[in-house]
């Protein structure tokens, strides 16, 4: 067997409960080496579910550590930038949560520390490998749907659905946004992994309608990419998840796919309109095609239409990512998939634009300055307010 990289696990939170701990002791290339939390019975109590490992309530003496060779970052968003140039200083490889940091110059400067170091990093963005996710870039790749011109997403999460175990997520300081930051930006990275573009203009309306903490709760923005699409971002942190398709419209067709949502409307997980017939479907999709009679006896689907249905694969995404990262860190072979830390920079850089564009009120450019100047909009003031109506 080749060798097993160590992880130490910093953070020791819901995600690392749910989707961490299990990647780490499902891979082949992996095993738990430490785990390390402020709260230091919250991380024995993980360490002793998968078996043990060392145990720590500061990052220093676990980067000192010669066990820990990649480090999974899963701390309150504010700590990523810091945290990191201690893992890199170390030559820990990194896997940060999403957000790689809350502003755009720390994002950037989070990538260029890795390259100056040696290190890889990598941005928590585990939704690029959802099986639908995966047969949608290889359908708009293989020209099922020609170019696309224009794009539509919505995110829809109510705020006390995820229950963090610090409660970070309300405070702006430690989160820079608990819907922008926290939900939409797994979209910002998806659109441009996708469409493999950049974004180059973007105009939002970020405001606080309706939960108590006064975060973003209510947004929408409009986009322009390099390429030339136009798309709209639309999230909400304040209802139950009704729908959060993505759609894509392309010359020569159009696709459309669910993320995770739970809710009785959650049909098809991806469904393609195309031209192209049948038997010239890559193989993975034509595979998952439902119903498999039609794509054995017809040319041409049904009005164009595919339904997708992959199999499920929310919580292995993590697995997933991992091993594409130790692969790397071991073979020197880069994970086509998984989003690096410049991926994370871009999209902390739509986040940041979008926060300027608020306070703005106005259409901001990207690429951004390495040193734009970051402030959060003033949420205060704006919410609403039961009794009297519109503030
Ligand atoms: N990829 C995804 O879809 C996804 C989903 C959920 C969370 N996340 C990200 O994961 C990170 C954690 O989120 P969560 O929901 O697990 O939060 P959480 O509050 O449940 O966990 C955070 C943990 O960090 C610990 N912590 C706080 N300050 C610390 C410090 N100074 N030193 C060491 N430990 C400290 C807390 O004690 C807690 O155990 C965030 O960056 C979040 O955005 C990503």
């Amino acid at each position: 067997m080749s060798r097993q990289l160590g992880v130490g696990l910093y953070g020791a939170g819901n995600i690392v409960h749910d989707g961490h701990a299990p990647a780490v002791a499902a891979g082949v290339s992996t095993r738990l080496a430490a785990v390390c939390d402020i709260d230091e019975a919250r991380a024995r109590t993980l360490a002793d579910a998968y078996g043990g490992a060392n145990i720590y309530t500061s990052l220093d003496k676990m980067l000192a550590d010669p066990s820990v060779d990649i480090v999974i970052m899963a701390t309150p968003n504010n700590l990523h930038r810091r945290d990191f140039e201690a893992c890199a200083r170390a030559g820990k490889h990194v896997l940060c949560e999403k957000p790689l940091a809350v502003t755009y110059p720390d994002a950037i400067a989070m990538a260029r520390i890795a390259e100056e170091h040696k290190i890889v990093l990598k941005t928590g963005f585990n939704q690029r490998y959802l099986n639908q996710i995966r047969m949608a870039k290889l359908a708009i790749e293989a020209g099922l749907i020609g170019e696309v011109f224009s794009f539509r997403t919505v995110f829809s999460a109510k705020w006390d659905n995820w229950v963090d175990g610090s409660n970070f997520r309300w405070d702006l300081e430690r989160s820079g946004g608990a819907t922008t930051n926290d939900n939409l930006i797994h979209r910002f990275d998806m659109l441009r992994y996708l469409l493999d573009d950049d974004y180059a203009e973007v105009v939002a309306d970020v405001s606080h309608c309706v939960i108590p903490p006064v975060v973003d709760d209510n947004v929408h923005l409009m986009v322009r990419t390099n390429k030339g699409a136009r798309g709209s971002f639309i999230a909400d942190r304040y209802s139950p998840v009704l729908g959060d398709a993505t759609e894509l419209y392309g010359t020569k067709g159009s696709l459309s796919f669910w993320t995770n949502a739970g809710s009785p409307f959650f049909d098809v997980p991806l469904a393609i309109n195309t031209t192209v017939p049948m038997n010239e479907l890559p193989e993975p999709i034509s595979k998952a095609v439902y119903p498999t009679a039609r794509s054995k006896q017809n040319r041409h689907a049904w009005d164009g239409w595919l339904s997708i249905w992959p199999p499920r694969n929310e919580w292995d995404t993590y697995a997933e990512q991992l091993a594409g990262m130790a692969e790397e860190i071991l073979s020197g072979t880069r994970d086509g998939i998984g989003a690096t830390g410049f991926d994370g920079a871009r999209a902390t850089e739509l986040v940041h634009a979008a926060y300027s564009s608020q306070i703005a009120r106005a259409w901001v450019s990207l690429p951004l300055a390495d040193d734009a100047p970051f402030a959060f909009p003033d949420f205060e003031g704006h919410g609403y307010d039961a009794k009297a109506g519109r503030s």
